[in-house]
């Protein structure tokens, strides 16, 4: 048995906790492997919306074990609030939520330091969510982190001292305001003695067993392939490996276990935060395409700046991760245009064009140079099958695969878990 893996291949939000949540009944095991409290997974069914943040997509589905893997950096505050607010589903997260002991933990000075660093950076700020990721990870590889496993230990307040004291002299030096800090820090406390009563576990072990026992594992992306610390557009980056490759680290999986790699792209782009993104709309164009994909922040509630498909950074996501099949979602955000352009390749300041992304081109004003499709300008609404897809969307969907060279097998035309069409 094989561990699926799901992840975005734009700048995020490209729709992974609708996917998730419509692909979990296929398996036994949902598994997040990196991110934490930055991400915002929205899943739509029976009328209501729910936005997890640190708990995986299959939380919904009572026959299935969803792992927070140790590769995540995960905040007691707001795993809290998360399961108070999980309470009114009757969800049994004593059995259904399980934790790496090997995850690391957000402190509350980790989220000060990350305001502290963003502030400094003046107008190249990274236009982070502020909760604490970068800090903790920066931690975590610099071997000094507190871990989920820690908090078991009796030793626990003076591993946490000895890092807010450090903490504390980093903020000093930014002169960065550290009031909050008490309140802060209550919350917290209150929060770990919650922590405490979860299922903490070694994930690992229960990860191979499953492959032992024949379960299907599907492990759950965050963020996208573009905000990756190595391959994305850095410093305009997240801290965590967003790729195929950082579901092996983040849950203990052999590569020679991964299966499919299912990657998930919007039939446009959208991007929160600074950073390059050249195929970005200034107009009425991106103002009507965020109206119409209601295109706002699932954690920051920030607008999303839009823009149309990018295909070299699409090609450069699907080959960094193996994927293995496409899901395109949003496609009924289109409606609304008459035409659709598509990025095939840049041209540089120089006049050269390309549609590769070379380490170069981050630092670059290039022109996204576009092929123009017609659009089908035509409500999805009530389709439930590929065969009664307006003939346009179904030569959009050719038209990538065939570039991508990769099947779109799975078409998104609205956010509630009805609206997923297979091919
Ligand atoms: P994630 O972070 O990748 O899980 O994505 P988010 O939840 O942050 O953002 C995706 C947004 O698009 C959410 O508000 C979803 O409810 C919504 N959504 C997902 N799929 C579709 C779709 O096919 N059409 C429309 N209109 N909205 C969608
Ligand atoms: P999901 O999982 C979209 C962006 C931030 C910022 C950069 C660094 O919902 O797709 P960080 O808080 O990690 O220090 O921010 O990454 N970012 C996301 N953008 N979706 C996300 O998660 C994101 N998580 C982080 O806006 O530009
Ligand atoms: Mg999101």
């Amino acid at each position: 048995m094989k561990m699926d893996v799901l992840l975005g291949l734009q700048w995020g939000d490209e729709g992974k906790g609708k996917v998730v949540d419509v692909l979990a009944p296929q398996y036994e095991i949902v598994a997040r492997f990196q991110g934490g409290p930055n991400a915002g997974h929205t899943l739509e069914f029976d009328g209501i919306k729910h936005v997890l943040h640190q708990i995986p997509s299959g939380i919904f589905r009572s026959q299935i074990l969803n792992i927070i893997g140790n590769g995540v950096v995960l905040d007691p505050i707001v795993l809290k609030k998360e399961i108070d607010g999980l309470a009114k589903f009757k969800i049994d997260y004593k059995k259904n939520l399980v934790i790496s002991k090997k995850a690391t933990i957000i402190i509350p000075t980790h989220k000060l330091l990350d305001a502290a660093y963003e502030q400094s950076k003046g107008d190249k700020k990274i236009g982070s969510t502020l909760k604490g990721i970068g800090p903790t990870y920066q931690d975590k590889i610099g071997r000094s982190a507190l871990r989920v496993g820690d908090i078991l230990s009796a030793d626990f307040n003076e591993k946490y001292t000895a890092l807010v004291e450090k903490h504390k002299n980093t903020l000093s030096h930014f002169n960065h305001p550290i009031d909050a800090l008490a309140e802060m820090e209550e919350q917290f406390f209150a929060a770990i003695e919650f922590f405490k009563t979860l299922n903490l576990i070694d994930s690992e072990y229960v990860v191979n067993d499953a492959f032992a026992e024949n379960k299907k594992i599907l492990a759950e992306g965050a963020q996208g392939s573009l905000l990756d610390i190595d391959f994305g557009s850095y410093p305009y980056v997240t801290s965590s490996s967003t790729m195929t490759a950082g579901a092996c680290t983040g849950l203990g999986v052999s590569p020679s276990k991964i299966g499919e790699v299912f990657g998930i792209f919007k039939a446009y782009c959208t991007r929160v935060g600074s950073g390059p993104f050249p195929t970005e709309l200034f107009d009425q164009t991106g103002e009507a395409m965020r109206k119409e994909g209601n295109e706002f922040g699932s954690t920051t509630g920030r607008p999303r700046r839009c823009g149309w498909l990018d295909l070299p950074a699409l090609k450069y996501s699907i080959m960094i991760n193996g994927v293995t099949q496409l899901f395109m979602m949003k496609a009924d955000v289109l409606n609304i245009f008459e035409e659709i352009q598509v990025c095939t390749h840049y041209e540089l300041p120089s006049g050269e064009k390309i549609d590769r992304l070379s380490f170069e081109i981050s630092e670059q004003d290039v022109k996204p140079i576009y092929k123009t499709l017609k659009g089908w300008n035509c409500s999805l609404e009530g389709i439930d099958s590929y065969e009664k897809f307006p003939a346009e969307l179904k030569e959009y969907v050719s038209y990538l695969e065939k570039e991508l060279n990769v099947p779109i097998n799975l078409v998104s035309v609205g956010p509630d878990r009805s609206q997923t069409i297979l091919k």
